[in-house]
């Protein structure tokens, strides 16, 4: 630790309420755990302060300290590189191949992840433990697509990214949108633009209670909510709980804190200070959440915090930081190599685990590890076994994160998630420190270009440890990359033959149909409702 490094915790500390509260240590017999999975929206690697120290940003504070307090994974990657597919991974801890959901889902879609799909909280909720979810879906929410449906006791949030749908005053968005009163009833642009066909809704339980909803006082109802649902899990049910919470950072727009005095209309911010001022906010979010867990069951809450996919590169200043991953190989071909891409910026994402008194305090695990890990590491963790009768991408990571065991994944695919051949398709391969790229593809980068998409055979392999840039690829018919591509091509052909022949592959339908965007009062602009009160 540099000699900087200490007033920095000593702040974070004060900042995230740890001095100021002893909790009461309940007693832990055969308890079953808690849980807390949080997952942030377009958040970069470099976005965590801890993971690269050298750059001295000080906007993680409690982040860092709950590192401090627990473990950092440094090669934890987002099961995709895009929204629905990454959230869908997770809940059932299968690729995108099996479950259906290769692409995202729009405010008008038909269906959602598939019905034939298990998903972690349906798991848990039949095992006695109450489930909840705040924040954003992204499954579909028509009717038994929707969150209370798929295992969700209680459900408060956005269905879909927060830039699907308008609202009074827009945050910070690249193009910035307009309000939904000047916008009306119609789609300005639809990619990376402004869809306002139907203002944001609010949603609780199957209900639309807001729309469109007020962006720059959602985390303050986040945070109520949560703090409601773990305290009554704690003292009133008395039962073990998962609590999913979806945040809308730091996917745009983006609604900072307002300064104190500042009309509630206007545009306050200096754009360069907009993205730190939201991760700042994200992180004392996360402070709260898990100083009220730390409150009520500290010794029997995991919390666990990662991302959804890298940052959204088009969006200039208001997108994240890739840190050291940035992709060199492609963006020197043009295009960005970040969010919807399978080069590292696309899927590497920050991730805590904290539990007091069972994960060690203040270590880093370099383990290989994805999303889809945590449905299976849950589930062990809470001595449920997962329905045998499919076959699961995830592994159990409870021996990585209790007892600091050092071995993750041998094999991680890295689905396309739009920057290069069909959705889905496992085209690029981790295997330990390499990774080999049989198709490579490009997003939009900041200013709009992109590159083209190019099929290799053989395949780019990298080597990840010298070169995390991802900028010079092995030498073709060097001994190293010859074992490298006959261990990866086999296993790859392995596993696209275990999917070809899995019987519980599910098929998404991705059909729209226009009349089906949420909207609360039909005959009112943009569907105004207000049931909150
Ligand atoms: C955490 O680990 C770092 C690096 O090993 C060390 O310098 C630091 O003192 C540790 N902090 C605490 C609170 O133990
Ligand atoms: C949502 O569901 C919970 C749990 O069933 C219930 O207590 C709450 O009143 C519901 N809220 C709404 C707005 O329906």
């Amino acid at each position: 630790m540099s000699a900087g490094f200490l007033p920095f915790l000593l702040s974070g500390m004060l900042m995230c309420g740890v001095l100021l509260h002893m909790s009461d240590h309940v007693d832990k017999p055969s308890r079953k755990p808690n849980f807390i999975v949080i997952l942030a929206d377009d958040i970069g690697w470099g976005d965590l302060d801890t993971n690269q120290p050298e750059a001295k940003a000080n906007n993680t504070p409690c982040l860092n300290l709950m590192a401090e307090q627990g473990l950092r994974f440094t090669d934890f990657h987002s099961p995709a590189s895009t929204c629905s597919p990454s959230r869908a991974a997770v809940l059932t801890g299968r690729y995108g191949l099996r479950n259906g959901v290769t692409h995202n889902f729009a405010v008008s879609s038909v269906a959602g992840l598939p019905l034939s799909e298990v998903t972690l909280p349906q798991l848990l909720q039949r095992d006695g433990y109450y489930t909840a979810m705040i924040g954003k879906w992204h499954l579909g929410h028509i009717g038994p697509y929707g969150p209370t449906n798929r295992g969700f006791n209680y459900y408060l949030g956005i269905p879909y990214s927060n830039d699907m749908g308008c609202t009074d005053v827009p945050g910070y968005n690249l193009p910035q949108c307009p309000p939904c009163d000047s916008s009306g009833p119609k789609v300005i642009s639809v990619h990376g633009g402004c869809y306002s066909k139907v203002g944001l809704p609010l949603i609780e339980n199957d209900s639309i209670v807001e729309q469109p909803l007020d962006l720059w006082t959602l985390t303050e109802q986040y945070k109520s909510a949560a703090t409601r649902i773990i305290q009554t899990a704690r003292y009133n049910r008395g039962q073990p709980y998962l609590l999913y919470v979806a945040l809308a950072h730091m996917h745009v727009p983006l609604a900072p804190p307002l300064p104190p005095d500042a009309p509630s209309t206007a545009f306050h911010q200096e754009s360069s200070k907009v993205y730190a001022d939201s991760l700042q906010e994200m992180d004392s979010l996360v402070g709260a959440l898990k100083s009220i867990s730390d409150d009520t069951d500290r010794d029997n809450t995991l919390i666990w915090f990662t991302g959804d996919n890298g940052p959204w590169e088009q969006k200039c200043q208001y997108a994240g930081s890739v840190g050291p991953f940035t992709g060199t190989w492609q963006t020197s071909r043009g295009g960005g190599s970040a969010k919807r891409t399978t080069w590292e910026g696309g899927h590497r994402v920050p991730t805590v685990a904290y539990w007091p008194g069972m994960i060690p305090a203040n270590t880093t695990s370099s383990a290989l590890l994805s999303g889809m890990d945590i449905f299976p590491t849950l589930l062990s963790l809470a001595g449920v076994p997962p329905p045998s009768d499919r076959h699961y991408d995830g592994i159990d990571a409870t021996n990585i994160l209790l007892h600091g065991e050092q071995s993750g994944r041998e094999f991680l695919f890295h689905p396309n998630s739009g920057a290069a051949g069909k959705f889905g398709d496992l085209q690029t391969v981790r295997m330990g420190k390499h990774k080999a790229f049989y198709i490579t593809g490009t997003s939009e980068s900041c200013g709009g270009a992109t590159g083209r998409q190019q099929v290799h055979n053989p395949p780019l392999i990298f080597d990840l440890q010298r070169d995390r840039a991802e900028e010079t690829p092995l030498k073709v018919g060097t001994p190293e990359y010859q074992a490298v591509v006959e261990q990866i091509t086999r296993r790859r052909e392995e596993l696209l033959w275990d999917i070809a022949t899995d019987e519980s592959v599910s098929t998404a339908d991705y059909s729209i149909d226009e009349s089906l965007a949420p909207c609360c009062d039909p005959r009112r602009t943009v569907c105004r409702c207000d049931t909150l009160g």
